[in-house]
């Protein structure tokens, strides 16, 4: 197995790199990022795919849901990580209204991710019923990564984020889904939220990797929200979810320190100012020296 080591020189992650990996059994790494800064990090930390996610409408912009999401949104969001991005595959999220439109349209809003934004390819919710909608757009040239179990795209029609696939009729959908997106020539499709032995068949099943959140260890590949492996989403954390950092408690003490070194005059320091050359400092003296014994 050829685990590339961070720091080492890395390839550029393509549509084949994943399929290679599939075939290979390499599992493959995600995680989203929603600005430069994450991007930077994510890429150099050897992630193969990044993936701004419409769950940057709760992690970034506070909204309740991705329903209200816009493409401008993840535009403005999918340009800054594309600046911070050299080696991992690009993937943006569609959101929502954005392809559930005609097919022009849809081909429209999608190009618009990979000329203004950059993206590799733009990820789309919906199995079955997606599946001509989404040849569609691969016929335009691009790539298209799909998204089935729980969408939470469909968090109205679903009744909340419940897990998916729990029944045999359901679990014949979802096979129904994977079948679909696999023949439309998808380049990876997420699996969230369903029971492990579920996704474990799709995996079987399909040669297109299959990339789980929620989903269990068997699928190609994992992906996690950023914010939840920090604990930066200030909630609860989904059962799925694992932390790998606090990075809430590192930033409220370093906010804090702050807070307290401004009150207490220890920031800033004389190190830390700047200061006039040694001529101007002199001859400003004499000026302000001049200017008092006038004044006397
Ligand atoms: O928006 C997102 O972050 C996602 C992942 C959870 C797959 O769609």
């Amino acid at each position: 197995m050829s685990l590339t080591p961070i720091g080492e020189p890395r390839q550029k992650i393509t549509v084949a790199t994943l399929r290679d990996k599939k075939l290979q059994h390499q599992p493959i790494t995600c995680l989203t990022a929603y600005d430069y800064a994450s991007a930077r990090l994510v890429d150099e930390a050897a992630i193969d795919i990044i993936l701004v996610g419409d769950s940057l409408a709760q992690t970034m912009l506070g909204y309740e849901n991705t329903l209200s999401v816009t493409v401008d949104e993840m535009l403005h969001h999918t340009r800054a990580v594309r600046r911070g991005v050299k080696h991992a595959f690009l993937v943006a999220d569609m959101p929502y209204g954005s392809f559930h439109v005609t097919v022009d349209e849809t081909i429209r809003n999608a190009a618009r991710f990979v000329k203004e934004g950059g993206a590799e390819a733009v990820k789309m919710e919906g199995g079955e019923k997606r599946a001509d909608l989404i040849r569609r757009v691969i016929d335009a040239e691009i790539p298209v990564a799909g998204h089935i179990g729980l969408t939470p795209q469909s968090v109205n029609v679903l009744g909340g984020y419940k897990v998916q696939g729990k029944t045999l009729g359901a679990i014949e959908q979802l096979m129904h889904d994977a079948v679909a997106l696999d023949r439309a020539g998808v380049a990876c499709i997420y699996l969230e939220g369903i029971p492990r032995e579920v996704a474990a068949m799709i995996t079987a099943e399909v040669e297109t990797p299959t990339i789980g959140i929620g989903a269990g260890p068997e699928c190609d590949g994992q992906v996690l929200v950023f914010h939840d492996i920090l604990n930066l989403t200030f909630g609860p954390p989904a059962k799925f979810v694992r932390r790998y950092a606090d990075a809430a408690a590192l930033i409220t003490d370093a906010v804090q320190a702050f807070r307290a070194d401004v009150l207490s005059r220890q920031y800033p320091s004389d190190g830390e100012s700047y200061h006039l050359p040694r001529e101007t400092q002199q001859t400003l003296e004499t000026v302000l020296e001049r200017k008092q014994g006038v004044r006397r």
